[in-house]
């Protein structure tokens, strides 16, 4: 039943937005934004955890994380290797779950509203974040099935919507030129750097409100990994971003809040600005020296 209203709603939307979509594709010549969404829902997005600590099986991983995430904002979450950066991003949209001998407890909330437990619809849930991960992971299908994957499954079925959408994205993520004339070849045909677009424009099509990526970006060439950084920058407007971060000079160029990490705690949290020239704790100081990495 509740697909059937998302079903409902999606569509609908996009057709009540005919008027609007002729003036975007107008404006687009001139004017094209990235952040543009077709379909409007709720704006405010926060995360937010409390007490949350994380056990697999006996090791304690997340140790009582406490944290508020900023709406529409990159932050960056930094720290060394094995801090548990990843396990709270899987952690946000419940991938954590399929993790053998798990065990959760403290909440997450997204706007208010606990994602922790058992009554919690996860295909919604993953609807609202979009996972960009280290490694691109096409479907094994054409490029344009990539993209119209998710939006089928969310139930766009107009045939003319679809390519709209489609085409949206992929010029969203700077990879329409490139692709336009060979959308039905195996997406598996790109190069890394295209293939991480794509796998950014599919997440981007079933209109997130978040944005989590984990070193989305350690597996490409520094031309696409810019690419993808200037993406994020302008796709900020609408959408909040959660990136796990390997380089801290790409933390240091792009975030508006960082996360540093250490043993599975939040050492400290604040405004990019605040952190990188006056931390507060001896531990990031010495992690922003480089004392350790
Ligand atoms: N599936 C798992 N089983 C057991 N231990 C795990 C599992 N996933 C992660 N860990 C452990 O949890 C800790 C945090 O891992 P992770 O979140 O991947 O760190 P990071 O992303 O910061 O490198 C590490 O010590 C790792 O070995
Ligand atoms: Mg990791």
């Amino acid at each position: 039943m509740k697909s059937l209203i998302k079903y409902f709603t999606f569509t609908s939307e996009l057709r009540s937005d005919e008027q609007s979509e002729e003036n975007i594709l107008g404006r687009r010549q001139r004017i094209f934004r990235p952040d543009y969404k077709f379909v409007r829902g709720k704006d405010e997005s926060e995360i937010r955890a409390e007490g949350l600590n994380i056990h697999i099986k006996e090791r304690h991983i997340l140790k009582d994380v406490n944290l508020a995430l900023p709406d529409k904002k990159i932050t960056c979450v930094i720290g060394p290797s094995g801090c548990g950066k990843s396990t709270l991003l899987k952690t946000f949209n419940r991938l954590i779950d399929s993790v053998e001998g798990i065990r959760i407890e403290g909440k997450v909330l997204l706007n208010g509203e606990d994602i922790i437990g058992s009554g919690q619809d996860i295909t919604r849930l993953r609807r609202k974040m979009g996972l960009v991960s280290q490694k691109p992971c096409p479907l094994p299908m054409s490029i344009f099935e990539n993209v119209a994957y998710g939006c089928r499954i969310h139930g766009l079925a107009n045939k003319r919507k679809l390519k709209m959408v489609v085409k949206h994205y992929l010029e969203a993520v700077g990879l329409w030129e490139e692709v336009c004339d060979r959308l039905n070849t195996p997406a598996v045909r790109l190069s890394i750097g295209q293939q991480q677009r794509l796998c950014l424009a599919r997440s981007l099509a079933v209109e997130p409100q978040f944005i989590l990526a984990d070193e989305a970006t350690s597996a490409l060439d520094p031309i696409s990994s810019k690419t993808i950084e200037e993406l994020f920058v302008k796709l900020k407007r609408n959408y909040s971003i959660i990136m796990v971060t390997h380089t801290l000079r790409q933390a240091l160029r792009i975030a508006d809040y960082v996360v540093f990490m250490y043993m599975g705690e939040i050492i400290e949290a604040g405004d990019a600005q605040q952190v990188f020239n006056d931390p507060k704790h001896e531990l990031t100081k010495k992690y922003l020296s480089g004392a350790f990495s």
